[in-house]
């Protein structure tokens, strides 16, 4: 690969090394991982990286200006980077992707050094928060702040050993029980003491989120766990200077619903309803069968179409809608989900017709580039000096984050346009607005 050509006033170079570690090395980590070093060997190619892979344009349609992102603005490129991580099991993550069984051996085997290296740290858990699994490679401590501080002890220890000048921590690990927030998540004075009296609210995802940004470290949450979304934590990012982005890998089935979703709205076509329902045999589909877990999936997978369809403004078109999600873990088939999709739309004059769609995805295979881009895109926003909440990220997550009194965007291509729009504002480029008047003779500088 190329290396990064173009560096610019509003980012810092990506120089040195960058250390991505991972709260859960299981399948989409280790799927993740082993990708990234078969394409440090030259035996792969960043397939849907948009970091590595991906291009975009500049400037105005006649200048011809299409780009390697990646030249547009800098990214670590593979040999700068170091992956590291926790997990409740003792498995290296070469034992842990043959228990994956995401990757076929004979692929496995050509990057089994580089994956052998990587020995999970003891992890922060408590099986009150997800219920199916136990492991034995789980700290001890006095109380949360304790183990927050084993915690950040683990993140300088990473990033000496491996001569980081940089590091991002991204949530891999299983999905927690969905609770309420409360009292204790509200102001970081609260959520401080909390973690010194072991309040029972505070789940293990908060105290890796809480470790990160103490050590001013970048954090994205690839599930759908409440945890950089406590305003304790958002609190911190902001007085720490770091940014933070989430929640939850937008990957198969919610893919597609915000691919199809706003195509139906922009013509104006009418829902009645929307059944989705898959059938997955991982181990994320074993936590997902615990009815506390699979709460906090359902409540990102459902909260999608309200927001493109806009009910309030078309009553008559979505005011009715019977959405219903589904996750049934059903172990023949592992990682290799299978999504259908029912979908009861209706035109001119109420007529009624249907759309069926049946996906036959690899989970961790659409999720390892997600969640590869997400580490490159937060280290960006890091090096150009963002903190707090990062809505351009949008783009990769299924419940995305913004700003108090926002409502999320969606559609997937309103946040294609929002994240490469940020990538030229960095670059110093001209954004991108697709009024196109200028090329038929129209003055677009009056625009507002
Ligand atoms: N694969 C996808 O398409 C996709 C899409 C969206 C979200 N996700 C989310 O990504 C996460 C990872 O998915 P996966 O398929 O790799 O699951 P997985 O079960 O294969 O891996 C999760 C790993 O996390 C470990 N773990 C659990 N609690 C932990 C803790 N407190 N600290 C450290 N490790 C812990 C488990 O032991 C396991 O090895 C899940 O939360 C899942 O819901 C996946």
């Amino acid at each position: 690969m190329a290396p990064t050509s173009k560096s610019n006033a509003k980012v810092k170079p990506a120089e040195g090394k960058l250390g991505i570690l991972m709260p859960g090395l299981g399948a989409v980590a280790t799927t993740m991982i082993a990708g990234v070093e078969a394409i440090k060997q030259d035996i792969a190619k960043p397939i849907g990286s948009l970091a590595w892979m991906g291009k975009m344009r500049l400037g105005k349609r006649n200048e011809n200006r299409m780009e390697n992102i990646r030249d547009v603005v800098s990214f670590s490129r593979p040999d700068q980077v170091v992956f590291g991580g926790w997990d409740i099991f003792k498995d290296n993550a070469y034992e842990s992707a043959l228990n994956a069984k995401v990757l076929e051996p004979a692929l496995l085997e050509k990057v089994r050094p580089a994956l052998e290296k990587i020995q999970p740290m003891a992890a922060v858990f408590d099986p009150e928060f997800v219920k199916r699994i136990n492991g034995p490679n789980v700290k001890k401590g006095k109380s949360k702040m304790d183990l927050a501080d084993q915690l950040r002890e683990d993140i300088r220890r990473f990033s000496r050993e491996n001569n980081c000048s940089r590091l991002v921590v991204l949530w891999c690990a299983s999905t927690e029980t969905y609770i309420p927030l409360g009292d204790v998540h509200s102001t970081l004075d609260k959520f401080e003491a909390g973690l010194r009296t072991n309040d029972p609210g505070i789940a293990p995802s908060m105290i890796y989120t809480y470790a990160a940004l103490m050590e001013g470290v970048p954090y994205a949450n690839g599930s759908p766990n409440q945890s950089v979304e406590l305003p304790a934590l958002q609190e911190l990012s902001r007085i720490k200077g770091v940014p933070i982005a989430g929640s939850d890998f937008k990957t198969g089935q919610t893919l597609i619903k915000t691919v199809l979703a706003p195509g139906l709205k922009a013509r104006l076509l009418g829902l009645s309803g929307w059944y989705s329902t898959n059938i997955l045999g991982n181990r994320d589909g074993e936590v997902l069968d615990d009815p506390g877990s699979f709460k906090s999936k359902e409540i990102t997978k459902l909260s999608v179409l309200d927001q493109i369809l806009q009910p309030e403004q078309y009553p008559e078109l979505y005011g009715d809608v019977h959405h219903v999600v589904r996750i049934n873990y059903y172990p023949p088939r592992g990682d290799n989900k299978e999504g259908w999709d029912n979908i009861d739309i209706f035109g001119w004059l109420g007529y009624p017709m249907q759309i069926k769609v049946n996906f036959l995805c690899r989970d961790s295979i659409l999720a390892a580039p997600v969640a590869l881009d997400i580490a490159l895109f937060i280290d960006l926003a890091s090096r150009a000096g963002f903190s707090g909440v990062q809505e351009w990220m949008s783009f990769y997550f299924k419940s995305p984050m913004v700003a108090p009194g926002l409502k999320p965007e969606h559609d997937l291509f309103v946040q294609q346009l929002k994240l490469q729009n940020t990538l030229r504002f960095l670059a110093g480029e001209e954004l991108i607005n697709h009024l196109g008047l200028t090329y038929y003779g129209v003055d677009e500088s009056d625009a507002r």
